[in-house]
């Protein structure tokens, strides 16, 4: 069964809008700024010659990273539960041999929601955190989470089919992704690259899943540090404009009443629309991602390599994954997913969905060094959540637990800004250094 998304959405949204016009004044003024900018950069970018693209938006990722002189790979992983994950690995420089490779120290990069192992070559290479992990003598792996696109395989094909939206492929959220796909992932890396503990750096949804997998299990012992970007535990004072639309709209309960369980269709539709739209209008597109990720005025993503955007993203997720994120922007606790008062009996054996415990995850991550990087603009992680999510780590600040806020970044800087060289993956690296200097 195909629906198409497109009208939905613009139904919800003008619902949306009526609805919040009465209850959410900030919000509204979001919406009309963020409108307005769209508009604005719609005709600028209609104004001006179209750009030429850059070479980078033809390039597959391996075809990218190959051509910046590494080596790329392309592994499958295969979780507990049967999930086939792909992953990129970029061992090494072209020039490098087997030997050379062999023994390197293995960090692993873990992208965030509705994103994908591609969103790390839309920056230009020289910001790109594998390429300068690369040089700095790692083997660099990115993997992705289930229900992205470079995931969508499963052993049971027949029960686990991805293109039944009623399948139990997509009976998930990031909780299996914390729960089977983190420690798969790692063990997969650990063996392949004979190391006993790797590095871990998370985008967004990349920590959460980390938070919630260690205190449920202890995966932290196979990992020496942990490098947050975005990092959030607890959203309730998120402020994306299309987000709380969402919140305020009751577009989750319309969605959930066409039984709509999966976003499967959005990668495609986006993939179609988003690549013949994003080379004249890369304006007017990177002004709609920022109606998601925090409006700004100033352009800090160099728009030329918007059209490589638009050759990787987005990822895609299923709609439980979105309704659990929705719930704790909702509720404000950090908690498991809430299947409803009957199924949360059966799967949890009570009424509310259990939240994570704390303690077994401090447990877990006593040890483990940490670096945590937040945009003071980030409106996925608002400033009294980061404090709660401080308030939790506090036994390990100034010990095993730094952090550093960017003026005026945003949810997808970390990656994707002009400036993340200097202002992510100089610390970064810095921290690595550090790290492996007093081991
Ligand atoms: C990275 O490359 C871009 C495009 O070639 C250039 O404009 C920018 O200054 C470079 N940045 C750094 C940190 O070298
Ligand atoms: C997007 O389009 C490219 C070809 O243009 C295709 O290789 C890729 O699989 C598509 N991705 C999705 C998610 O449909
Ligand atoms: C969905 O997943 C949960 C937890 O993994 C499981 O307990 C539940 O039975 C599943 N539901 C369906 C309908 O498969």
């Amino acid at each position: 069964m195909k629906i198409n998304i497109l009208p939905i959405l613009f139904i919800s949204l003008c619902l949306g809008f009526a609805t919040a016009k009465y209850s959410n004044i900030e919000l509204v003024k979001d919406l009309a700024i963020g409108s307005f900018r769209v508009v604005s950069g719609l005709i600028e970018d209609l104004y001006y010659k179209t750009p030429e693209l850059t070479d980078d938006a033809y390039k597959s990722p391996a075809e990218f990273y190959q051509s910046y002189g590494y080596r790329f790979e392309q592994h499958k992983i295969v979780t507990e539960d049967g999930y086939i994950l792909s992953a990129w690995r970029i061992p090494g420089k072209l020039t490098e041999s087997f030997k050379d490779i062999s023994g390197k120290p293995a960090v692993m990069l873990q992208h965030g929601l509705l994103d994908n192992s591609g969103t790390f070559t839309v920056g230009f290479s020289n910001q790109s955190l594998p390429i300068l992990l690369c040089n700095e003598g790692y083997d660099v792996w990115i993997t992705n989470t289930r229900g992205n696109f470079n995931s969508f395989e499963h052993t049971n094909p027949k029960e686990y089919s991805v293109f039944d939206i009623h399948s139990k492929y997509w009976n998930f959220t990031f909780d299996s992704m914390g729960y089977y796909d983190l420690p798969s992932n790692i063990d997969y890396i650990l063996d392949y690259t004979d190391n006993k503990k790797l590095t871990y750096i998370g985008h967004s949804q990349g920590t959460i899943q980390f938070f919630a997998g260690n205190s449920i299990k202890n995966i932290a012992s196979k990992v020496d540090s942990f490098v947050g970007l975005g990092p959030v535990m607890y959203v309730e004072n998120q402020r994306s404009p299309i987000i709380t639309l969402l919140k305020v709209s009751g577009v989750s309960t319309l969605l959930k009443w066409l039984d709509f369980n999966n976003l499967l269709i959005w990668p495609t539709i986006v993939n179609v629309s988003l690549k013949s739209i994003v080379r004249p209008l890369r304006k007017t597109v990177f002004r709609f991602i920022q109606m998601i990720v925090g409006l700004k005025k100033e352009v800090s993503v160099d728009l030329s390599r918007m059209p490589v955007m638009g050759r990787h993203e987005p990822g895609g997720t299923n709609l439980q994954n979105m309704m659990h994120w929705l719930q704790m922007v909702v509720t404000g606790n950090f908690a498991r997913y809430n299947y409803g008062k009957e199924e949360n009996l059966r799967v949890y054996g009570q009424e509310d969905a259990p939240f994570y415990d704390l303690e077994v995850l401090k447990e877990n991550i006593k040890d483990l060094d940490m670096f945590l990087i937040r945009g003071s603009i980030d409106v996925f992680v608002a400033q009294e959540d980061f404090d709660k999510l401080l308030d939790v780590l506090a036994f390990k600040l100034g010990t095993t637990l730094n952090y550093k806020v960017v003026k005026d970044y945003d949810h997808l800087d970390y990656i994707w800004a002009d400036s993340s060289y200097e202002e992510v993956a100089l610390p970064v690296l810095e921290f690595l250094r550090n790290k492996r200097a007093n081991q």
